[in-house]
Formats: structure tokens, sequence, C-alpha cells
């Protein structure tokens, strides 16, 4: 991550405003390589094939197609959230905890608390406890309570005995009663996570227990500022995934999170900015007493402004009609279009239909650098097919993805084909499996090749009442084909590329001494930049002008960098550490001076191997864009 940083492959998006969770960009060689691997996977799967056609839907997607996909009812996480901190946890994702659950029923202030236990041992002199409605209530509450009270934190706890349902309700009593300046009567539970089943304290002298303290810090955050928290018996828990993992507090019940982005078309929303120019540019005249029920435009009459009458009847609306998503996969645009492709390519059975472009989902913890994101790039083909052909394609690809993850460089032994259990497969599929890659955070999944059935084809005929039918000439049969998805991540890609070439070696420096170097081995056909190009020295003219003349040879046709300052060695690293796998060096016998039959050839150097070959200037051309293709 440092070296994407560092040498500009991939930035945290917003940055400098602190960082926006989940989505990145990707810099001048971190845009080279996302291309170059977006560029091959067009040219294996759409141009070099007959078979299949390409296409680029809108991001903004119909509610309706969503609907109809499924998406908008299923497309969903079980989602629990810290009631402490408010962090989000994927509910399926927790792992089982064990430890002693404090419960609590409350808590109270520690002004209040703290006299009322002083003034308990001179009741005659106490404004509380010389009231003869009062006085029982709050022994029988407090009574066989031990407590604890922190006078310099000025916090503390309150161990009730059982029975805690009734003394809750005389507590109730209590509070109603305005004994306590704040108080609040909110349940709560938290674990001492991975506590020792043998011990359960409430202190151990110096400090509360964790769960004590975690309840305190909830009370906190409910407006009392220094809670005395009212618990019951500890309990033992086992297996749990209730509690948050990282402070034990207690997480709300698990509530299905759809994934998808919502967002609103056309002039729905007033902003703030566009009512200060109207106002600013005296448009309107003085507010005027303006009925409405949108707040923002409350608050904006309240400040002072005005809006133009019509203006007002637009804005606000919650117009449904206006409602669109970001397409949480690029597939469901080629779903929908089908027919329209169908026709105008005039493609037969199997073929496909190929896309590639951004995909947006809300997901709920964003991590591993740029392997979960929120907004990702996906290569996507729908190869269509008749019935019978499904698990014999789904087969088919299954290869010919493989070799594609080869061509790119990612070795073989990394890769893993992982069957999706029936379990874990849409209920849609007949067959599903991912092919997964050695991150060095796990194995995980790069792509995912489905046989879709006929699912989504008829699901969108079915809601739009248009025919999405395909007619076989041969057969006469008319029939909804079927489609088998190889469906991979251009994000996950380029980091599995990162990851692949990543290596450190030794290197000889200029004085021949052995160093350690880092580099990224890229495939060539992946590599940022193709090849470098380096005079010997700086300010010899002959050498910068033959280096310049090399570098517009080869410009048209690869990306090349030209770099003169620094030492060779220094100049070497610096490519291989982005990648470059090829460095061409203009010496003195480019120049013809050591011997005129070395004029016009140059040292190419292969950054894996380091090995220097002398070669033709004229072959360079040939020799490096056969060897990059
Ligand atoms: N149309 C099928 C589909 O979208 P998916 O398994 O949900 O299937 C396909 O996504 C691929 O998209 C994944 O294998 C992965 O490479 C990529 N992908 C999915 N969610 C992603 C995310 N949050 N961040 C980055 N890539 C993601």
């Amino acid at each position: 991550m440092s070296l994407c940083k560092r040498r500009g492959f991939i930035f945290q998006s917003s940055e400098i405003y602190g960082g926006l969770n989940g989505a990145w960009d990707y810099g001048p060689l971190g845009v080279e390589l996302k291309r170059n691997l977006k560029n091959y996977w067009w040219r294996v799967m759409v141009q070099e094939r007959d078979d299949v056609v390409g296409m680029d839907g809108s991001i903004l997607t119909h509610p309706a197609v969503l609907r109809a996909s499924g998406h908008l009812e299923g497309f969903s996480d079980p989602m629990v959230d810290s009631l402490l901190t408010g962090k989000r946890f994927r509910a399926n994702q927790l792992e089982p905890q064990q430890g002693w659950v404090f419960n609590f029923i409350g808590a109270v202030d520690f002004d209040s608390f703290s006299n009322l236990i002083k003034e308990q041992n001179l009741p005659e002199r106490s404004a509380i406890w010389s009231r003869v409605d009062l006085a029982p209530l709050l022994r029988q509450v407090f009574i066989n309570s031990s407590c604890h009270i922190d006078d310099r934190r000025r916090t503390g706890y309150c161990h009730l005995p059982n029975h805690f349902e009734e003394q809750k309700e005389l507590l109730r009593g209590l509070i109603a009663q305005r004994i306590f300046s704040a108080s609040s009567l909110q349940p709560f539970s938290a674990m001492e996570i991975g506590s020792d089943r043998n011990v359960v304290r409430m202190s151990d002298g110096r400090h509360f227990n964790p769960a004590i303290v975690v309840a305190q810090e909830f009370y906190k955050k409910r407006d009392i500022r220094n809670p005395v928290v009212i618990m019951t018996n500890p309990q033992w828990i086992e297996h749990s995934t209730r509690y948050d993992p990282e402070n034990g507090s207690l997480l709300t019940p698990p509530r299905e999170f759809n994934l998808m982005f919502k967002t609103r078309t056309g002039p729905v929303e007033i902003s703030e900015e566009s009512l200060m120019t109207v106002s600013a540019a005296g448009a309107t005249g003085p507010a005027a007493p303006l009925v409405t029920t949108n707040p923002r435009e409350s608050s904006a009459l309240t400040a002072g402004m005005s809006v133009t009458p019509e203006y007002t009847s637009t804005a606000g609306t919650t117009d449904e009609a206006s409602v669109a998503y970001l397409r949480p996969e690029t597939a469901q645009s080629i779903f929908v279009q089908f027919k329209n492709i169908l026709e105008v390519s005039r493609k037969k059975l199997p073929f496909g239909i190929a896309q590639i472009g951004k995909a947006f989902r809300n997901e709920i913890n964003p991590r591993n650098f740029t392997f979960r994101s929120r907004e990702f790039e996906q290569m996507e083909l729908e190869y269509f097919c008749r019935p019978e052909q499904g698990m014999e394609l789904l087969e088919y690809w299954k290869e010919e993805r493989l070799k594609f993850y080869e061509n790119i460089g990612i070795r073989r032994a990394n890769l893993h084909v992982r069957d999706v259990p029936d379990e874990e497969r849409a209920f849609y599929s007949k067959g599903t499996y991912d092919i997964e890659y050695d991150f060095p955070f796990g194995r995980q999944e790069l792509e995912g090749v489905a046989y879709r059935t006929d699912y989504d084809l008829k699901q969108h005929q079915h809601a739009s009442d248009k025919s999405l039918e395909y007619f076989d000439d041969e057969t006469k049969e008319k029939f909804i084909p079927h489609v088998v998805e190889p469906s991979a991540g251009v994000d996950r890609t380029v980091l599995a590329l990162i990851c692949e070439a990543y290596s450190e070696d030794q290197a000889p420096n200029d004085k021949g001494e052995m160093e350690a170097r880092t580099v990224l081995r890229f495939h060539p056909r992946m590599a940022p930049i193709k090849c470098a190009i380096f005079p010997l020295l700086k300010n010899k003219e002959p050498l910068v002008v033959k280096a310049k003349e090399i570098v517009g040879l080869l410009r048209p046709h690869m990306t090349v960098f030209y770099d003169e300052s620094g030492a060779i060695g220094r100049r070497y690293r610096r490519q291989d550490e982005i990648g470059t796998p090829f460095g061409i060096t203009i010496d003195f016998e480019t120049l013809g001076e050591k011997d005129p039959k070395l004029r016009d050839t140059v040292t190419l150097r292969e950054r894996d191997s380091m090995k220097q070959e002398r070669v033709k200037t004229s072959d360079l051309l040939q020799l490096l864009s056969m060897r990059i293709a």
C-alpha cells in the first residue's frame, strides 16, 4: 500500500479532507495498469472472438430494472450496530464470543446517588431519608446491594441482588419522585470478552470491570454526564454474536441493509447555495410569509431569505418517479438491452454481450485496500445459450478464464477454483464457481462464474411485458435463452497483479555492491510503462539527442519514460520499483565512438534477470512490440 501511494498507483479518495471510506483514486501509474488490464480483457473477450459483442450501459438505473432483477428486495446484508459507538458490522461475519455478560437496568447521576449513600447514616438530617413515603422504598431497592463510587472520576456502579424486575419497578417509582437529577432506565448489557469463566470481578480495586466502563460510556452518551450504573448478576455466555467484538457493547438486533445507492434525477432538491444566489441577486422581493412544509425552505426563510414561488413549487418533492439507483452490477443493463443487441448484431446462440464499467455497493465494511470498495469496476460477460448448453459452457469458461489470468502474469499456483455449494448459491443458479487468488490477507474471490439459467431474462420479460425471446431459424423454436456469466472485478484484479508482482531481491549498485531492490515483476503486457530510455550522461548532447530520437520512435507504440537524472543504477532501480520491464541506455558505443560497428546500437536491459543485450536501434520497435503484445 505504501509503494502504491509513494509511486502513484493508488491514493485514498478525498485524502486531503480525511478520506472517503471505500473509494480510491488511481494515480498516473495505477490508471495505466488498470487500462492495460481492461484493454486486454476487452481484446480477448470481445475483439478476438466472433461470438461476443460489447456494450456500455448507463450507471443510473431505473428502479423497475432492479425490482425485476430482485435487487430492490433482496440485495441486502444483515447488519448490526454497536450501541456504544454506532459502528456497523455484518451480522454474518461476526466471530462468536464468550465471556461474562453484565446486565444493566439503567443509570442515575453520581451527585444524587452519592448524597443518598452519604445521608443514609443520618436520616433525620436528610430531606429524602426523613420522608416516610420514600425511605422504605429506598431501603428495599438498595438493601443488600453492593455499590462502588469513584469520587475522583465521579462515576460508579451499584450491583443489585436477584429479583431485579421487582427492584426495577421500585426504582422507577423513585425516579418518578425526582430523587435523581438525571436518570435512565434504558436496559443495556456488555460482555467482558474472553473473560475467565471461573472469575467474575466488578473491579480490581482501582479499575472497574471493562463491561462496567462500557456501560458508563453508554449512559454518558444518553445524557447522564456522571453515571452510576445499576446492574444485576452477571451471566456466563458462550458462542454469542450479540456483542461488539471491539469493546463488548451490546449490538442492535440484525436488520436488513440494502447495499444499493439510491439517488434522484431532475430538479428535485433545492440547495442552500441556490437559495443564497436567488436572495443575494435580489431576484425576489422581501421575504413574504410563505406557507411551506419543506424544512429546508422553512429554515431558509427564518434565516431572512426568500425564494421565488415557482421555485418553491418544484423544490423538495419526494416524487418517486425521480428515484434512480447507481447500478450494483453491470449485468442488468446487458439483460435489459438483450433484444436490441440481438437484433442489431444478428448473432446466433451461443453468443455473448460484454461490458466493462463502474458498479456501486454500499458495503458495510469496505476493507483490504481496494479489495472491497463501495465504488468499483466490473468486467462482465453474459454468454447466452440454449438451455441444454448451460452446464457445458459453465465448464468451458473455467479454462478460458484461468488462461486469462495466466496471460496477465498471475501464476496458476496462486489461483484456485472454488465450487460454490448449494446453500451459498443464488436460488436460480444451477452452478457457480469462484476463481480465487491467494492475496496476502487470505484466499479471496477475484471472479465469479455463474450459470444463471433464464432467470434474468424471464424476470425482465415478465416485468416489462416485452418479449425477450430468441427465435431459432433452424428449429423454428421460440424460447428465452439461458446465460453463463463470468464476472470479474477490475480493482481486485489490479490488486492481485500488484500483489503477484511485488518482490524484493538483491541487485548491484553503480559500484558493483549488492543492495536490496524492490521490484514489481509485472507481465510486460500489464506494465504501466513499457520502456524507460536513459542517455548515459545528461550533459553530453549527442547522447541526449539520440535518446530523444528513440523516445520519438517508440512513443507512438507504447508508454515510454525518459529519465536523464542521477546515476544509471539509480535510474534502473526507480523503474524496477514501478515494474518497467525494459530499459534502454544510450551510451558512447551508440555514437560509434569506441567501435564503429556498434554505432546505432543500444543496451537493452531486462528488469527481472537484469540481463543486458546490445540491440540495433532499427530493431528496437519490432523487438519490444513482440515482447509487450
Ligand atoms: N453480476 C454478478 C456479480 O456482480 P459478484 O460476485 O457480486 O457478481 C462480481 O461480483 C465481481 O465483482 C466479484 O468477483 C469481484 O471481483 C467484484 N466485486 C464485487 N463486489 C466488490 C466490491 N465491493 N469491491 C470490489 N470488487 C467487487
